[in-house]
């Protein structure tokens, strides 16, 4: 596959304002070994795939040895490699290959909790005065747990040891919640960020940037979590959002600033995005995601409010948005929007308006294809989610399938064709495979690469100033550059035809079904444009 003419990484301390992030889920990106699992070997023959596209970096789910209980995010060494992805050597060579592409590379922190494999939880279990054990949150013998916390995943946040101590996991049983007020986990984590940093990684996304520090009366909360919600509000309020969390972003913040062109982005799951732009704040991290158009229906207004609600927050801090529609513990756009082709239609125009807003961009590997969930049977199934909600919930584990890379090769995920992948693909996916898109005029992927394209060559897309307003079903973003040059992004949510007014030129379309006549452009249901404006 040609690359683009994208030279090397060249120094930018602010790369990360308007950068198009692809987030690489290793597991499932390409299998270089043949053994079923994808691995750093298979990402690196890969990359030249990434620079093609025209991302500026990849953020790389956990590398790490982990216990396996969620995904890799219970990690038992934070400065080594997991060996079904290879080694710290295949790491560093990754990192270099990237480079030498035009690409950064990113790294996942886990620093709330770790695996219940880890030494320190093994070391604490065997000795409750070991000094191991003020790392973690333990409380005596009991017939009730402590409190009456609950674990995201389902069931309470307390589990027993074998000698009938509780222990804190505000996720699965097997991730002991770290005890942030010990100055020794603080310490191995500052180890941890110059271990890669110095290994020439770009930055951190960081997990679950929102915990660590817990109600010091381990008070109950007031209310449930509902996944429904936007994210964690005042219901949930001993077990997320303390105060203190963010001397630990200032403090990483200023390892960060040792090593040139590095940032940290992190993962804050709260309903009020005025308190996730706070992990923003200019001495904190340089991002923190937002999720609202994650977890946005299909609709307008609904749309309207969470991109003006999330430019209002970030603006008020001067930190750039990090907009994303997908990642690895989200059903896919495509499903989310109504499945088929009606929810492609809408995925593909839900990627022009987030490519046009200005900010970054996160990218989940395999929505450039327009994947969509993948049904994986209970018996395949591996989130802890399914199991500790007894089945009531599906899991993640249908956003988190391999890539179909190869439409002659089966999917050509594996680099042996006999190989089993370590989740069921669906037998039809050869229709969504790179090699078939990438000759494809029409397809998902080349939707994606024209419109990363465009986004480099308008200072408007990405990075200007954005106006948001809304006329019934219609959704228009109009973003100003620097220079003065505009363009608009249109979205057509409704189920009419809308007529756009504008003397303008359309630079991209989501659909075919785009009509241009003197003076104005028809635009069908579920459909965007980008009209550079004269
Ligand atoms: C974050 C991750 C998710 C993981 C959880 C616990 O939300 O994105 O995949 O299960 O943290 O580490
Ligand atoms: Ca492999």
């Amino acid at each position: 596959m040609r690359t683009s003419a994208n030279p090397q990484v060249t120094s930018d301390a602010s790369w990360w304002r308007d950068a198009v992030v692809y987030q690489v889920y290793l597991r499932s990106f390409a299998d270089g070994n043949g053994d079923g699992i994808g691995d750093l070997g298979g990402l690196r023959s890969r990359l030249p795939y990434l620079s093609w596209l025209g991302v500026d970096a990849l953020w790389i789910n956990p590398h790490y040895p982990s216990g396996g209980a969620d995904g890799g995010y219970d990690i038992t060494d934070y400065r080594a490699v997991d060996p079904d992805y290879g080694d710290v050597a295949d790491l560093e060579a990754l990192v270099d290959d990237a480079r030498r592409l035009g690409l950064r590379v990113v790294l996942d922190v886990v620093p709330n909790h770790t695996s219940d494999r880890h030494p320190w939880f093994q070391a604490a279990l065997a000795d409750p005065d070991a000094p191991e054990a003020a790392r973690y949150h333990f409380a005596p013998p009991s017939a009730e747990p402590p409190n009456n916390w609950q674990s995201l995943f389902g069931g309470p946040a307390w589990s027993r040891t074998p000698d009938g101590r509780w222990y804190l996991h505000l996720f699965a049983p097997e991730q002991p919640d770290l005890n942030w007020g010990d100055p020794a986990v603080a310490a191995d984590f500052e180890r941890t960020l110059r271990f890669w940093l110095d290994r020439g990684v770009s930055g951190f996304r960081v997990d679950v940037a929102y915990g660590l520090f817990k109600d010091a009366g381990l008070r109950d909360n007031p209310g449930a979590y509902s996944p429904t919600l936007f994210g964690h509000g005042p219901e949930q309020a001993m077990t997320w959002n303390q105060p203190e969390v963010h001397d630990v972003w200032r403090r990483w913040r200023s390892i960060c600033d040792e090593y040139p062109d590095t940032m940290l982005v992190g993962e804050v799951c709260l309903a009020d995005l005025e308190q996730v732009a706070l992990y923003s704040r200019p001495d904190e991290m340089h991002q923190s995601f937002s999720f609202r158009l994650l977890k946005s229906p299909w609709s307008a207004e609904s749309f309207a409010d969470g991109v003006r609600t999330a430019l209002d927050a970030f603006g008020a801090v001067g930190a750039p948005v990090s907009w994303v529609l997908g990642n690895h513990d989200k059903d896919r756009q495509v499903s989310r929007f109504g499945g088929g082709a009606l929810g492609t239609a809408r995925a593909r125009a839900a990627a022009l308006l987030v490519l046009a807003l200005p900010g970054s961009a996160y990218l989940y590997a395999g929505d450039e294809l327009g994947l969509p969930q993948a049904e994986v049977p209970d018996e395949a199934k591996l989130d802890p989610i399914f199991f500790r909600s007894g089945g009531a919930r599906a899991g993640r584990d249908g956003c988190r399938v391999p890539m179909p890379w190869n439409a002659d090769r089966g999917v050509g995920f594996s680099a042996d064709d006999a190989a089993t992948p370590w989740l069921p693909i669906p037998a039809d996916w050869d229709q969504y495979a790179v090699s078939r898109q990438a000759r494809d005029g029409g397809s998902v992927l080349t939707l994606y690469r024209r419109a990363l394209a465009l986004r480099d060559a308008h200072p408007a897309l990405g990075s200007g100033d954005a106006a948001v307003s809304r006329r019934g079903d219609v959704l228009t973003v109009r973003c100003t550059a620097a220079d003065g040059s505009v363009v608009r992004c249109v979205v057509n949510m409704g189920s009419e035809t809308a007529l756009v007014r504008t003397r303008g030129t359309v630079l991209l379309a989501s659909t075919t079904g785009v009509r241009r006549s003197a003076g104005s452009v028809a635009l069908p249901a579920d459909t965007a444009i980008w009209l550079a404006e004269a």
